[in-house]
C-alpha cells in the first residue's frame, strides 16, 4: 500500500500537470478558461490555485496513462475512473479544481461541469476516497491556506472551490471548505492546528443556513475560542459576490460579522413572545444542548449568562 501511495502520488502530480496544460493550451480548455474569467477569477488566481481541463474523450485519460506504463489495476484504484465503465474517466470534459493538502500535494480533484454540459449531469464530481483521499479529513484550498489561517489566527469555511478561490482573490487567503460533505471534526481537527478562531461563511440559500449551524456545532465540539458567522443576502454565496461587482458588501459582511451565538440566540427566540416562560424555555432547549458540547467551562459559562439575558 505504501508503494501505491507513492505511485498514486506521482500520477497526481504529473496529472496535475497535464490538465493545467490542456486548460492553458487546448481549444476546449480556452472556453473553460473564459469562463473562469467570466466569473471574475483572475489569471494569477487561476495559476495559484492550479486550476486545469479533464479531458474531452470518454477513454482519452485512461488510454493516455496505459501509455505512461500504469496497469490496469492500479487505473481501477487510482480515484479517476468510473466503477461501471472502467475506462471513462469520471473527470472527463470537466474544470478541474485539485485539493492540494496542507503538505502541498495533490490529493483529489473537484471536476466541474463545463458551461454547455447536459442539464442532467451533475455540476460537481468528486475524487472517491482513495489511498490518497479521505473526504472527512481534507480541506479545499488547505495548501494555499495555511500560512495565511496562521497569520491571521482565523480560518473561513465556506461551501465551495469557487468560493474559495473567490474568497482568496478578495483578499481572504484563510478560506476554505469541505469538497462533497459535511464539515466533519477531523477537518476541525485539521485547521485547528492553525488557528483557533473560525468564521462562517456559507451560501445565503436554505442549504447554506443549515451548513451554517451543522459547521458551528463542529467548531464549537473543537475547541474554537471565537465563532463568528456572515449571513449573505438570499441565494448569494462569495463567488457570485466577487462576479457580479459585490466584494464591497461581502467585505461589509466580513467586517462585521456577528458571534455565531448571538445570531442562534436571535434566531431562535425571535418569535416568543416576552412574557412567555413555557415558549421560552422549550425554545432554549436545543440552546443548551449546543452549550453543553462546549469543551471549556468559561465559554459555556458566558454562553449560559447570554442565554439568560435573552
Ligand atoms: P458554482 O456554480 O460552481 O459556483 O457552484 P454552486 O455555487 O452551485 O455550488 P454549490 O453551492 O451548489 O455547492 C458547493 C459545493 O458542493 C461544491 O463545490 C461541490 O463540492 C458540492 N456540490 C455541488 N453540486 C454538487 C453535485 O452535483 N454533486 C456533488 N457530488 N457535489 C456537489
Ligand atoms: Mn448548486
Ligand atoms: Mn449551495
Ligand atoms: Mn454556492
Ligand atoms: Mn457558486
Amino acid at each position: 500500500e505504501i508503494l501505491q501511495r507513492k505511485t498514486l502520488q506521482e500520477l497526481y502530480q504529473r496529472l496535475t500537470k497535464s490538465f493545467e496544460h490542456l486548460l492553458w493550451h487546448s481549444a476546449r480548455g480556452q472556453e473553460a478558461l473564459a469562463y473562469l474569467y467570466k466569473r471574475g477569477l483572475s489569471e494569477e488566481n487561476i495559476r495559484t490555485f492550479r486550476v486545469g481541463y479533464g479531458m474531452s474523450g470518454y477513454q482519452e485519460l485512461y488510454q493516455f496513462l496505459l501509455k505512461r506504463g500504469y496497469s490496469e489495476p492500479f487505473l481501477a484504484e487510482s480515484g479517476l475512473f468510473s466503477k461501471k465503465h472502467p475506462m471513462y474517466s469520471i473527470f472527463r470534459d470537466r474544470i478541474i479544481f485539485p485539493l492540494i493538502n496542507s503538505a502541498g500535494e495533490v490529493v483529489a480533484y473537484s471536476g466541474r461541469a463545463m458551461p454547455d454540459a447536459k442539464a442532467d449531469a451533475p455540476k460537481y464530481i468528486n475524487s472517491p476516497e482513495t489511498v490518497l483521499f479521505s473526504k472527512r479529513k481534507e480541506l479545499y484550498g488547505m495548501g494555499q491556506a495555511k500560512e495565511s489561517i496562521r497569520k491571521e489566527e482565523q480560518f473561513i469555511l465556506c461551501e465551495g472551490a469557487m468560493d474559495v478561490m473567490a474568497l482568496h482573490q478578495m483578499g481572504y487567503t484563510q478560506a476554505v471548505a469541505p469538497l462533497g460533505s459535511a464539515f466533519t471534526l477531523e477537518q476541525a481537527e485539521l485547521v485547528r492546528r492553525f488557528a483557533s478562531s473560525a468564521l462562517l461563511l456559507m451560501d445565503g440559500d436554505a442549504a447554506g443556513q443549515k451548513a451554517i449551524h451543522q459547521s458551528a456545532m463542529i467548531c464549537e465540539e473543537s475547541g474554537v475560542s471565537s465563532l463568528r458567522a456572515v449571513r449573505l443576502p438570499a441565494n448569494k454565496d462569495p463567488s457570485e459576490c466577487l462576479e457580479y461587482g459585490q466584494v464591497d458588501l461581502l467585505t461589509k459582511s466580513i467586517k462585521h460579522a456577528s458571534l455565531y451565538f448571538d445570531f442562534l440566540l436571535q434566531e431562535q427566540f425571535k418569535e416568543i413572545p416576552k412574557d412567555n416562560i413555557d415558549q421560552q424555555m422549550r425554545a432554549s432547549l436545543p440552546i443548551f444542548k449546543y452549550i453543553s458540547i462546549v469543551p471549556s467551562p468559561v465559554r459555556r459559562e458566558s454562553y449560559l449568562k447570554m442565554l439568560a439575558g435573552k
